[in-house]
């Protein structure tokens, strides 16, 4: 199934390095819209006492409450209970700690607090009609350095015309108005509570892909389950976001750890949610676990992806670390089962080859050195995250279609019917992820990136599709046409793939395609 693959042929590879996503603290899980002043500046010096800014939490993230509503020229007013000076002098505060502050706003008329907590100033406050202005004010005039844009105000409940605004019109406009202020580097935070559509990475430093997460374990659970499949849409140094965390707020231990550690293998913002003045020890080690920080802030950017679902509560993810096809990966068993269970995985099967150097990163375990397989037992709701160094990489046979980017993939239109991912009986019996719906417009296809060859050369390209309930697909390899794909050729095309990460694209402009199970590739000359 696998080759030898040389890191000798990676070198190549190594040229990744993108900004990581963004560390801190928000005050919305704990405090919603009862801050202030002195609330946030206290959490500003709780984060450097308790280091962990030396861990890299280094955002003081002021959301939703500090709205004043806007004075009679439009200008921004604090709500002066809470914010008596504005907001200047906390972002100055913030930032003398070594800090970076974040503010928050809406990208429509009225703040979600408007809506949902009676906060009545929060009206008419976000940045619909003032995009300018507002990045003048938040960027130029007060110095925030992040700003997280929410959607309620876009929405017909929150502005006056009762309108449903564009979501990528809106959020492409306040990023132009912010770059056009002069601050690219901005990042960007989209609220939109489903994953948005592909257009948000060009807007977006990060999204949020679901509903507002909420403490207890069952509020976490369904929260990040929403994130399993978006690996292919956290790419070059974008994230998806699973929301801020929830951990120190009255889960177990075992449920923290895992709500912390899947967030790093999904390679989420990590927003800390809890009150740092009072933060408990263990709270405090767990969210300073170095290991796992550092599988999230990777800076080959990925979200790992899942390589084997065992049962619907128990699933292994993998990404690569530090160097793409190296032979350093993260390996993560995550289960939501309410019983313990034995996960086990072939080396092979994550693409490692010899022996493999183990340590487990949230006990923070070395396992020693392994041959052929790897088992262990996690606890009822619990994740274990291995860092595994193998002695040889493996060449991956076969890609499937979870992995793949479809660009019309988005989830805020159900009923648009558009590209998406299934999980439907295979071919061979089993239940697996397939891609659906795509192509029938310009532009619309499906993209695995990083498709490895150690050496490249020529390859037999199989396209498993199931079943065949759509027309055939078009093929390009490094954007070079490689065929048309469809029963003529048993949706076999013979194609040139180069050492390192190559693209495969499919696409089918006037029609949909059939259903895409996955991509076999098999080097020609072993035919
Ligand atoms: C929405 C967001 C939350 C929070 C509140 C503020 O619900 O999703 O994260 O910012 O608004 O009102």
């Amino acid at each position: 199934m696998h080759r030898l693959f040389f890191a000798s042929a990676l070198v190549a590879l190594s040229a990744y390095g993108y900004e990581t996503p963004t560390m801190g603290w928000s005050s919305w899980n704990t405090y919603r819209v009862n801050i202030d002043e002195s609330l946030i500046k206290s959490q500003a010096d709780a984060m450097v006492a308790t280091g962990l800014k030396d861990c890299g939490y280094d955002h003081i993230n002021i959301d939703d409450g500090w709205f004043g509503g806007r004075d009679e020229n439009g200008r921004h007013t604090t709500n002066l209970k809470r914010f008596p000076n504005g907001l200047k002098p906390v972002v100055d505060y913030i930032h003398s700690k070594g800090l970076k502050a974040g503010a928050y706003s809406d990208a429509g008329e009225n703040t979600c607090g408007w809506k949902w907590d009676n906060d009545e100033l929060s009206y008419q406050v976000g940045f619909y009609d003032h995009d300018a202005a507002d990045a003048k004010f938040f960027f130029t005039e007060t110095g925030f350095d992040f700003i997280k844009v929410d959607f309620c105000g876009g929405l017909p409940y929150g502005n006056a015309k009762g309108e449903k605004m564009s979501e990528r019109e809106r959020y492409t406009a306040i990023r132009k108005a912010i770059d056009a202020e002069g601050f690219p580097n901005v990042r960007m935070n989209i609220c939109r509570w489903a994953y948005p559509g592909t257009w948000a990475s060009e807007a977006g430093f990060s999204w949020r892909v679901t509903p507002d997460i909420a403490e207890g374990w069952e509020n976490v659970r369904n929260t990040l389950n929403e994130g399993l499949l978006l690996a292919p849409y956290a790419y070059g140094g974008h994230y998806n976001d699973l929301d801020m965390l929830e951990v120190g707020r009255g889960m177990t231990l075992e449920e923290d750890r895992t709500h912390f550690a899947m967030w790093c293998v999904l390679a989420s913002p990590l927003l800390i949610g809890c009150d740092l003045t009072t933060i408990k020890p263990e709270t405090l080690e767990l969210l300073k676990n170095r290991e796992l920080i550092a599988i999230d802030q990777d800076p080959l950017g990925l979200q790992a992806a899942i390589v084997r679902q065992y049962a619907d509560d128990r699933y292994a993810f993998v990404k690569d670390l530090g160097k793409l096809g190296g032979t350093v990966r993260c390996l993560a068993f995550y289960s939501w089962s309410d019983e313990a269970s034995e996960f086990e995985i072939a080396f092979d099967e994550v693409d490692l080859g010899g022996k493999v150097k183990v340590r487990e990163l949230v006990e923070g375990v070395d396992l020693g050195t392994m041959e052929g397989k790897l088992s262990c037992k996690v606890p009822a709701h619990g994740t274990r995250v291995f860092r595994l160094e193998g002695e040889k990489r493996l060449e991956r046979r076969r890609y499937p279609a979870h992995w793949a980017f479809l660009s019309g993939y988005q989830e805020l239109d159900p009923d648009a019917r558009t590209a998406n991912y299934g999980l439907v009986k295979g071919n061979n019996g089993k239940y697996q992820y397939t891609a659906r719906r795509v192509g029938g417009a310009e532009g619309d296809y499906l993209l695995w990136r990083d498709v490895l060859s150690e050496a490249g050369g020529e390859y037999v390209l199989k396209f498993d599709v199931f079943p065949c309930d759509g027309a055939g697909f078009d093929v390009e390899v490094n954007g070079e046409n490689a065929g048309f794909a469809s029963k003529a050729c048993d949706f076999t095309l013979k194609a040139r793939l180069k050492a390192g990460p190559n693209t495969i694209r499919l696409s089918n402009d006037a029609e949909k395609m059939c259903t895409i199970c996955g991509v076999d590739l098999e080097p020609a000359a072993q035919q």
